[in-house]
């Protein structure tokens, strides 16, 4: 079974009430590998977001110094992916002598394993306990409490733009908030507008690799890839790139025990990709009640680390 009932209820009331297949569901069962296919392996390999992990790898230090005199960090990655973009964290805590717990946290059980996996590999010795839950339906405080029992200190890690893929991002961010507490650190990485680019962007959405991740669950409802156009453009009001098909012929969806029709020229929105601004990011960060503790882009301002904490004090 790829879907929970939960999951069946939401996907169906979001087809029909919106016309939208909720991006988290492609990362389910097999399309944790159309992801891992995608994203590529360690940054050194240029990975997708090899800009990030540059960035990460030359700026790592300066985070890790935020964390005084601490022995021992939680790095609890939130939507974990495959496990590599947090080596360049890993690296630095092994270099500086500070124990770290890896805490990956996914909606997909695939993707927590193969986290595991990989980070295993890398760091034998470390300790990894994984979290599977879905980080839109609420706080998560109940596991974030528990890992500092023993004095560590949590570090969130939500890396990978995956913050610009969200139609409701305060509410995410909502969420991890009410998961930290004031000693807490989250280090958020997004890709950053350059108009200039847009065109060179909107090609990459276009290649057959991102149609195979996207079209997973469509073809798992009944939707088949041949009968639709894909199609991908620039939303300028929204400043994202957006991403549907279009029915050339009636299609019977199916999902648990419910079935219904969905009609030639009929779209559905597959996936949005958020570009940010420098002052955006900081303003919707602040809005939802975290202090800036550290920021910085690389050369060409295509991307943006910014590590926050919760405000507890007006600053
Ligand atoms: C764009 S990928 C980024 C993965 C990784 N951080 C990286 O940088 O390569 C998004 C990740 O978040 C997870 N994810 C997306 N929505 C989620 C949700 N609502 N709850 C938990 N995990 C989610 C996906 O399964 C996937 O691992």
């Amino acid at each position: 079974m790829l879907f929970t009932k939960r999951q069946e209820s939401e996907l169906i009331t979001a087809i029909k009430g919106r016309g939208e297949i909720p991006l988290k569901f492609v990362y389910l069962g097999e399309g944790a590998h159309n992801w891992d296919a995608l994203a590529g392996g360690r940054t050194e390999n240029g990975g997708i977001n090899s800009m990030e992990g540059v960035l990460l790898t030359s700026k790592a230090a300066d985070f890790i110094g935020s964390f005084n005199g601490v022995s021992k960090i939680n790095v609890i990655d939130i939507g974990c992916g495959n496990g590599y973009p947090g080596v360049p964290i890993f690296n630095e805590l092994r270099e500086q002598g500070i124990a770290f717990r890896y805490v990956p946290v996914d909606i997909s059980a695939e993707l927590l394993n193969l986290a595991e996996k990989n980070v295993h590999e890398m760091f034998p010795d470390t300790e990894i306990k994984k979290f599977h839950l879905d980080f839109e339906l609420g706080n998560f405080s109940d596991m974030t409490y528990a890992l500092k029992s023993d004095g560590s200190s949590n570090l969130l890690l939500f890396l990978g733009s995956t913050l610009g893929n969200f139609s409701d991002r305060n509410r995410v961010l909502t969420n991890f908030r009410d998961s930290m507490s004031s000693d807490d650190y989250l280090i958020n990485g997004v890709e950053l507008t350059n108009f200039a680019k847009i065109n060179k962007i909107l090609s990459h959405y276009s290649l057959d690799v991102v149609g195979d991740f996207l079209y997973f669950i469509p073809e798992q409802i009944g939707i088949k890839r041949e009968n639709t156009d894909f199609n991908v453009v620039w939303n300028d009001r929204e400043n994202q790139v957006e991403m549907r098909l279009t029915l050339k012929k009636d299609a019977r969806i199916t999902i648990g025990n419910e079935s219904f029709k969905l009609e030639e020229g009929e779209s559905l929105f597959l996936a949005r990709s958020m570009k940010f601004a420098e002052w955006s990011v900081t303003k919707l960060l602040s809005d939802v009640g975290y202090r800036n503790e550290l920021l910085t882009t690389n050369a060409d301002r295509s991307y943006m680390l910014s590590m926050v904490q919760p405000t507890r004090y007006i600053v």
